[in-house]
């Protein structure tokens, strides 16, 4: 028995959740790839690493590699798959005067043409022009560049510009941010389980001694807002944290981010700022099969900010994902016996979550998520 669209969105304005078989069913994250991944914009790297003609960035569109490279014209993007035998063209990130395949030397310019295949001279009829790298949209929000299979997707600023407005009212300039580091992960839990997790904070105070102690989470003080295509939670440093008096040890939240925020961009981005020096760290999260997730981060921090603050930080989050690892590692254990087959919100807390849920409902119909 399946639950029409329809269905699923009246249960979900009741409070149920969508069934467990949206997180273990390896179909779902097919159809995830299509009408999610390969419609939606894909965060790939910062503008910073893509400032000089020739600098490449590598990334995901769901399961498709994608390059983004800054030619003599504009960011231009790329399906990052040899027109030869498929095998993936650029790796990592750099700089590159030419993209050329590690399988066969097949090389292309950086407006994506074909320039070189060897031997292929010897073919009668082979022309270099029909083979260029398959094009994709690139477009850069603030300092972050996405990408986008979809020729008919709205522009990534419709949808998520205005989240860089509310970043700059947290006291964060983001022109003056720089990279500090990069870090691949997996977790072991459905993508959008690990994703809904991030999306409330009614466990924090159960779950996140630390960070509860270091940013207020009571229901009235910390906000939780949805803006079609990204949703926002914003809290205040605790004042028992800047004075030093917290039970737990904290990292120093001293400086001038006194909010911090939490955004979620459709449909694997989050975005979190952290009270003390100016800092900013993202996280991409992509289905690895229906039970398991992979993704990277990247922490960003102001001029002038310490390696003593910087890798402070860095612990207080990783202490914060794994204890959420821990949370969604069981969920995912639930999920997979399949009974209860729904679980049941609490509207007034988890509404993120809902309205999560909601978007993957209509993408997966076909719908515009928003
Ligand atoms: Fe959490």
């Amino acid at each position: 028995m399946t639950d029409s669209p329809s269905d699923l969105l009246s249960a979900l304005d009741r409070g149920e959740s969508l069934p467990a078989s949206f997180y273990t069913d390896p179909s779902i994250v097919e159809q995830e790839m299509l009408r999610i991944f390969r419609k939606s914009w894909n965060y790939v790297g910062p503008a910073a690493e893509l400032a000089q003609t020739g600098d490449y960035v590598t990334g995901h569109a769901g399961n498709v590699p994608v390059v983004v490279v800054r030619n003599d014209k504009e960011l231009a993007g790329f399906v990052n798959v040899c027109r030869h035998r498929r095998h993936q063209v650029m790796k990592g990130r750099g700089n590159a005067r030419l993209m050329q395949c590690g399988y066969h030397a097949w090389t292309y310019d950086l407006a994506g043409g074909l320039r070189r295949a060897p031997r292929a001279e010897a073919e009668p009829d082979f022309r270099l022009d029909d083979f260029p790298l398959l094009p994709i949209r690139a477009e850069a929000v603030g300092p972050l560049v996405f990408v986008n299979l979809d020729p008919e997707a709205p522009a990534a600023n419709d949808c998520y510009g205005p989240v860089l407005d509310l970043i700059a009212k947290s006291g964060i300039d983001l022109a003056t941010l720089t990279l500090h580091s990069r870090s691949e992960w997996q977790g072991r839990a459905n993508w959008k389980a690990m994703l809904e997790n991030y999306l409330e904070c009614y466990h924090c105070a159960v779950a996140h001694p630390g960070f509860s102690a270091a940013i207020d989470v009571r229901p009235d003080v910390y906000t939780l807002a949805s803006h079609g295509w990204f949703s926002s939670q914003a809290g205040r440093v605790r004042p028992a944290a800047l004075e030093g008096k917290s039970k737990v040890e904290l990292y120093d939240v001293r400086g001038e981010v006194a909010e911090s925020q939490y955004h979620f961009l459709w449909p694997n981005l989050t975005i979190n700022i952290n009270p003390g020096f100016p800092n900013l760290s993202v996280d991409v999260w992509l289905p690895d099969g229906p039970n398991a997730t992979r993704g990277f981060s990247e922490q960003f921090f102001g001029p002038g900010v310490d390696e003593g603050f910087a890798q402070a930080l860095i612990a207080f989050n990783k202490q914060v994902a794994q204890e959420d690892d821990d949370l969604t590692d069981s969920v995912q254990h639930g999920l997979v016996g399949g009974l209860p087959d729904r679980g049941q919100f609490l509207t007034k807390s988890e509404q993120l979550v809902i309205q999560f849920q909601k978007m993957i409902v209509r993408a997966l119909d076909g719908q515009s998520p928003v």
